[in-house]
């Protein structure tokens, strides 16, 4: 069996993605920039960046939801309960909820009613939490069971929604066509902390999908975002919004709701640096081209 030092574990869904992020360097095209806008309009609102908090739960979400709207950002909930949710929304942040994939149908259905009656802007699923890390068992969160749910349960939770709908955790070109087939706005390339060992780099992912899907569905991606260069990279590529989720843990915990606010506006004035340095005057012109190694 191949040794390896203590610190790496074979498969490590984080590290490959964190290497191959490394692994790709950006082409100068600076003659003639123009000031670059970060701007996205999307479910019929603007925001001031395509970068968004990840669907994080068990923190302090309210914080995390107004430092988030302050710099403009999308705001996307994880597990918790509908008063948290309605607590989120009071802050007046634009929030996509993200409903776990319970067994039990009945409690999907009524946490997607209680979203869009809450006022959230769309909602979606983190179907790669269905399933246990080591087995083909479904998964159990928080002493709650999960089922891995049929494409028949997806289409009716999409049609009921009558909200953007988004899956989490698509990490290929056929899910992300199935996604699209089943009446998606939108899939988040997703292994969740590694959920999945080997999986291919969800930033590896973008080129393929965007050219098989083309502007069908928003995507998202997520995975170990930790500066605008990173989001740089990922909207290069073809992301239409990044998450982020530990890199605002830190500033969360520290400093509360201006904690994630400073590191949302820090992320996007190096992802802007990163614009003008590229010749990129907003973010429909983004191009693939400017990345070497993908
Ligand atoms: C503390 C914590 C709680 C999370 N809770 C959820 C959740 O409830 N639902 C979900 O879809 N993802 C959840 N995630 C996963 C994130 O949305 C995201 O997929 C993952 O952390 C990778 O992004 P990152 O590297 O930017 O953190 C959680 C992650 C963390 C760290």
């Amino acid at each position: 069996m191949a040794q390896h030092p203590e610190a790496y574990h074979p498969g490590d869904s984080i590290a490959i993605n964190r290497a191959y992020l490394d692994s790709l360097l950006v082409e100068g095209r600076i003659l003639g920039a123009e000031q670059p806008s970060t701007e996205i309009r999307l479910f019929g609102e603007t925001f001031g960046t395509p970068i968004m908090t990840a669907a994080l739960s068990h923190l302090n979400l309210k914080g995390m939801a107004r430092g988030a709207a302050e710099a403009g950002a999308l705001v996307s909930i994880g597990m918790g309960s509908n008063e948290e949710m309605a607590d989120v929304l009071s802050t007046g942040a634009k929030v996509m909820k993200i409903i776990k994939p319970y067994a039990d149908t009945e409690e999907i259905i009524s946490r997607i009613s209680f979203a869009k009656e809450h006022g959230a802007v769309a909602v979606g699923m983190d179907v790669e939490h269905s399933v246990s890390r080591t087995s083909a068992d479904a998964d159990v969160v928080a002493g709650i069971p999960m089922k891995l749910p049929t494409l028949e349960e997806l289409k009716r939770y999409i049609e009921l929604s009558g909200l953007p709908f988004f899956i989490k955790g698509a990490l290929s070109v056929r899910d992300a066509k199935a996604a699209r087939d089943l009446g998606c706005a939108g899939v988040i390339l997703s292994h969740h902390n590694g959920m999945m060992r080997y999986a291919v780099p969800p930033i590896r992912l973008l080129r393929p999908i965007r050219e098989a899907v083309g502007r069908d569905l928003i995507l998202i991606v997520d995975g170990g975002m930790e500066d605008g260069v990173d989001a740089f990279k990922a909207l290069a590529l073809g992301a239409d919004l990044v998450t982020v989720g530990k890199a605002v843990m830190g500033p969360l915990q520290e400093n509360g709701s201006d904690g994630v606010r400073d590191k949302i506006l820090e992320m996007t004035r190096e992802m802007q640096n990163m614009m003008i340095r590229t010749g990129t005057k907003d973010l429909e012109h983004m191009d693939p081209t400017v990345i070497w190694n993908a």
